[in-house]
């Protein structure tokens, strides 16, 4: 008898989380619906991630994240890329607003816009973004729609460092969706979005590990 691709490839969680000299402290940078940031955040209550959200920062007013974290107790801060001449003027404020708030760890939680030299200098190696495929696999905007395009057999998501090129960087963490016949763009989406919720806390901790070691 096969066993399920699932148990095959969703990776497991830390059995105990490891513990920092002092909580991480995430900015979390989001354009829309913050469930990233929310499954972070229930993460944190837990006891399981060791880190405290230092602030949210988003680029869309009326996003879904700003609610989300009013609702959570977070400091949100909306930095509408439409007031700025230029991508690193707005990384420049970016790169402010994390400071102002003593974070240490960026974390990209649907954050839609391309980011520059300004933001990966200030915090290098210390940007993570999560991606709806298994990069390097469709990179870019609409990952799920070119998976489903191109008729993979199995989709994913993953936690990777941020290099200047989009959707690059050494991945951390990944977890794989298996595709149903039936599915649609926002059936596999939410079969992803399970996964990015499971696996994001899990890699930041990671990747918060490999630094201290
Ligand atoms: C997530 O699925 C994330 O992987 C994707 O945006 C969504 C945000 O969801 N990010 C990208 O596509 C980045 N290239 P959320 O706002 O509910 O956390």
């Amino acid at each position: 008898m096969l066993e399920t691709a699932s148990a095959l490839i969703s990776p497991p969680l830390p059995v105990v989380w490891p513990r920092f000299e002092q909580p991480l402290s995430l900015g979390i940078m989001a354009s829309g619906n913050g469930s990233n940031l929310e499954a972070i955040a229930h993460s944190i209550e837990r006891g399981e991630l060791h880190a405290r959200i230092g602030v949210v920062i988003y680029n869309n007013p009326g996003a879904g994240v700003a609610e989300r974290a009013s609702r959570l107790g977070l400091p949100a801060v909306l930095l509408n890329h439409r007031h700025y001449p230029s991508r690193e003027a707005l990384d420049h404020d970016i790169v402010q607003t994390l400071q102002a708030h003593g974070v240490d760890w960026v974390i990209m939680a649907g954050w839609m816009r391309c980011v520059t030299a300004v933001l990966i200098d200030a915090f290098a190696g210390q940007i993570l973004n999560i991606h709806p495929s298994l990069l390097p696999s469709f990179p870019g905007l609409r990952a799920v729609d070119q998976a489903l395009a191109a008729g993979v057999k199995v989709a994913g998501c993953t936690v990777h460092h941020v290099e200047l090129a989009v959707d690059s960087g050494p991945a951390i963490m990944q977890a794989a969706v298996p595709l149903e016949p039936s599915d649609t763009p926002p059936t596999l989406q939410a079969r992803i979005q399970v996964q990015e919720h499971r696996i994001y806390p899990a890699a930041i901790a990671l990747a918060a590990l490999e630094n201290v070691n």
